[in-house]
């Protein structure tokens, strides 16, 4: 747990704040005024704290009595410094990455900067002449917001690192065992033995297993990475994403032996969202068509079009014979894991509209009237129209 401190984001959160450098004057106007009262802030935190049962444990462990006392001390005087600087946002990082790191529950910490707020105002109402209430009223609101703007960060990167680097170290310790496992079984199927079709049979199975785990240790760490990265809005010409992407099932899916009809609307519609996750979706999207079309009668559609029903959306809609089995509650198709193919991870429909709905979009699915299966794409369109 050792994130990198983001400075160039988190300065621009400070000039969005407006904290600039007469705020920071104000703040060290009446610098001395606060510092003035720090014991006493810190004694409320702990006077506070300390009745919560789910934060009195942090102040009875301590490396040494009082440690936490001083941390708060020091960072109260600290606001009032008037140097908002690298130091400054090193420590206020720190803090969110410790907290993490103690697993103490974020509301608490919200919760503190609101007392810390109030605290402030008491101080602020009880010591300064009226007229000047208002400008050190909006020197110290900018700089709690600042504060507790970079703790969440921390405390939110250090959250997904750490998700992170677990969901990516169970993926890597249960791959190189099915590597073995699948690299055993070839060899053994290539001995007399496996002549039997009961062994032959065996074999089979615990080779499709061990590959259908292997898809899913590694569509789990994608899902992962597609829930929690910021998507990198680009204009994405859909047509041409389409394509490459049929383009790329070639390489997975016999395509002649298949009716595949391509139906896209006569102008290129652009689409705005992530390129790396639409393209993700729409392979999810037509695996499932793939793997689920009717072998009897073998046919895919794929149409584009403005959405009828929004036209600042796109429509991609991909048709395929064959049957849905609807569980009791539609919702479920989308469930990670859920799945009604033997075969099946679960996890490509999850993909797909976690994909989708992080850009305003969606993915649904619908038993087609004259049989088959529609797959519904909507996603927001790139060109502003
Ligand atoms: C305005 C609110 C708060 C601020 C500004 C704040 C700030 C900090 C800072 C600067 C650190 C030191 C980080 C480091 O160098 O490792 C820290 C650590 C810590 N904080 Fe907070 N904190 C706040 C609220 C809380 C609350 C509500 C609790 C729980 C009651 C808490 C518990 C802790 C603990 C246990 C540590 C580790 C102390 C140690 O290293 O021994 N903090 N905090």
């Amino acid at each position: 747990m050792n994130s990198k401190v983001p400075y160039t984001r988190l300065m621009f959160f400070k000039e969005k704040l407006e904290l600039d450098q007469s705020s920071e004057n104000i703040l060290l106007e009446y610098g001395s005024l606060f510092a003035a009262r720090k014991k006493e802030f810190s004694a409320y935190f702990e006077d506070f704290f300390s009745k919560i049962e789910q934060t009195k444990h942090y102040l009875e462990v301590q490396d040494y009595p009082g440690r936490l006392q001083k941390i708060w001390e020091k960072w109260f005087a600290g606001l009032f410094s008037g140097r908002v600087d690298q130091s400054f946002l090193d420590m206020m990082w720190k803090s969110g990455t410790t907290h993490v790191k103690i697993n103490l529950d974020h509301r608490y910490v919200n919760l503190s900067y609101c007392l810390a707020r109030s605290f402030c105002l008491k101080i602020i109402r009880e010591q300064v002449p009226a007229g000047q209430q208002n400008d050190i009223n909006e020197a110290v609101e900018k700089i709690l917001d600042l504060c507790l703007l970079i703790e969440t960060d921390a405390f939110i990167t250090n959250t997904y690192q750490c998700d992170q680097e677990v969901i990516n170290g169970i993926a890597h310790q249960i791959r190189n065992p099915l590597t073995v496992i699948g690299g055993n079984i070839m060899r053994l199927k290539r001995t007399p033995d496996s002549k039997d079709n009961m062994v032959e049979g065996t074999y089979e199975t615990i080779l499709t297993e061990s590959r259908r785990m292997e898809r899913m240790v590694a569509e789990v760490c994608t899902y992962n990475e597609v829930f929690h990265k910021y998507p990198e809005w680009q204009v994405i010409p859909l047509h041409e994403q389409l394509n490459k992407v049929i383009e790329d099932c070639k390489s997975s899916y016999d395509l002649d032996k298949l009716d595949l009809q391509i139906g896209f609307a006569p102008l290129e519609l652009m689409v705005l969202g992530d390129p790396w996750e639409t393209g993700l979706l729409f392979r999810h999207i037509l695996d499932n068509a793939f793997e689920a079309v009717d072998p009897e009668n073998p046919v895919i559609t794929v149409q584009t079009s403005l959405d009828p029903g929004n036209q600042k959306f796109v429509l991609v809609e991909v048709f395929n014979t064959g049957q849905l089995s609807l569980p009791d509650d539609p919702k479920q198709l989308f469930t990670p894991f859920y799945s009604t193919k033997s075969a099946g991870t679960g996890m490509g429909l999850s993909i797909a509209r976690a994909a989708a709905q992080k850009i305003k979009g969606n993915v649904s699915l619908y038993k087609a009237l004259g049989g088959g299966v529609i797959c519904m794409v909507t996603l927001p369109r790139g060109d502003g129209g």
